[in-house]
């Protein structure tokens, strides 16, 4: 019995749900049952993570019960070389579930989730040999951050007010299941949405591409998702990136 027993009822078919208490991370149980052969649509949230996981080797600061922790299991028919898409269109599930709740969030490329330039959530893709792990991370009911992260969450957003996880949860996996289709053939589709949620645009950003640091203005994204970098007049298309910084001023 779980608090997200409802939602588990309602999940479009092929998701379901299953629930921890305490897991070390959501995305490292779910790699184990993905490599003993679980089928596409496995959502795995627990309540806590002990060892949950940001990009580049960080930490991922999830409360128990405060915030929602989640990874759904993906098994793309689309050609490996489209899977890392899977990010945007992650992010940009993560946004319109959010947008249930607060009038606007915005995609940091190449996926961070903001509300007024502040980190809500986090996404974190991985890929096994026929599968891709899609980790999310959501600041739902979160009151505090450790100190030095400019983090917000939906409770304060929203000014104080409790808000139910199961319906955030419910909604992700809703959008999710539509938007990870659009990888392939419809990506056209998905990234013009993404593009409407685009944070950086017009941005002076600093970013490690190839081993070296590069500083741009972010034009928008191009056609395969990539990130427009307008250097000095010269526009080069960014595939993948470190950590992107935003220049103050
Ligand atoms: C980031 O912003 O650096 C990515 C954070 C991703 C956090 C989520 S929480 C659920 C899943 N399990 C993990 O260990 N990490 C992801």
């Amino acid at each position: 019995m779980s608090a997200f027993d409802d939602v588990a009822a309602q999940m479009p078919d092929p998701f379901r749900l299953l629930w921890k208490e305490s897991v070390s991370s959501t995305n490292d149980a779910l790699r184990v049952l993905a490599e003993q052969g679980m089928g596409e649509g496995l959502v795995l949230v627990a309540e806590e993570q002990t060892k949950g996981r940001g990009r580049r080797g960080a930490d991922w600061f999830s409360p128990m019960g405060e915030s929602l922790a989640v990874s759904v299991l993906l098994r793309p028919v689309d050609p490996k070389e489209f899977w890392c898409r899977l990010s945007l269109a992650a992010g940009l599930a993560v946004a319109e579930t959010l947008e249930r709740f607060v009038p606007m969030a915005e995609i940091k490329w190449p996926n961070d989730v903001l509300i007024d330039g502040k980190k809500i959530a986090g996404i974190l893709v991985e890929a096994g040999k026929d599968f891709v792990i899609v980790g999310i991370g959501i600041n739902v009911n979160t009151e505090e951050f450790p100190e030095g992260l400019l983090a917000t969450s939906l409770k304060i957003e929203r000014g104080g007010e409790e808000i139910a996880r199961e319906e955030v949860l419910s909604s992700l996996v809703e959008h999710l299941a539509r938007h990870s289709t659009k990888i392939g053939s419809d990506f056209a589709d998905l990234l013009e949405s993404v593009r409407e949620h685009c944070f950086l645009r017009d941005k002076r950003v600093t970013l490690n591409c190839a081993d070296k640091v590069c500083e741009g203005v972010v034009r928008g994204i191009g056609p395969a998702g990539e990130l427009l970098l307008d250097r000095g007049g010269i526009v080069e298309r960014v595939f993948q990136a470190n950590e992107v910084r935003v220049v103050p001023g």
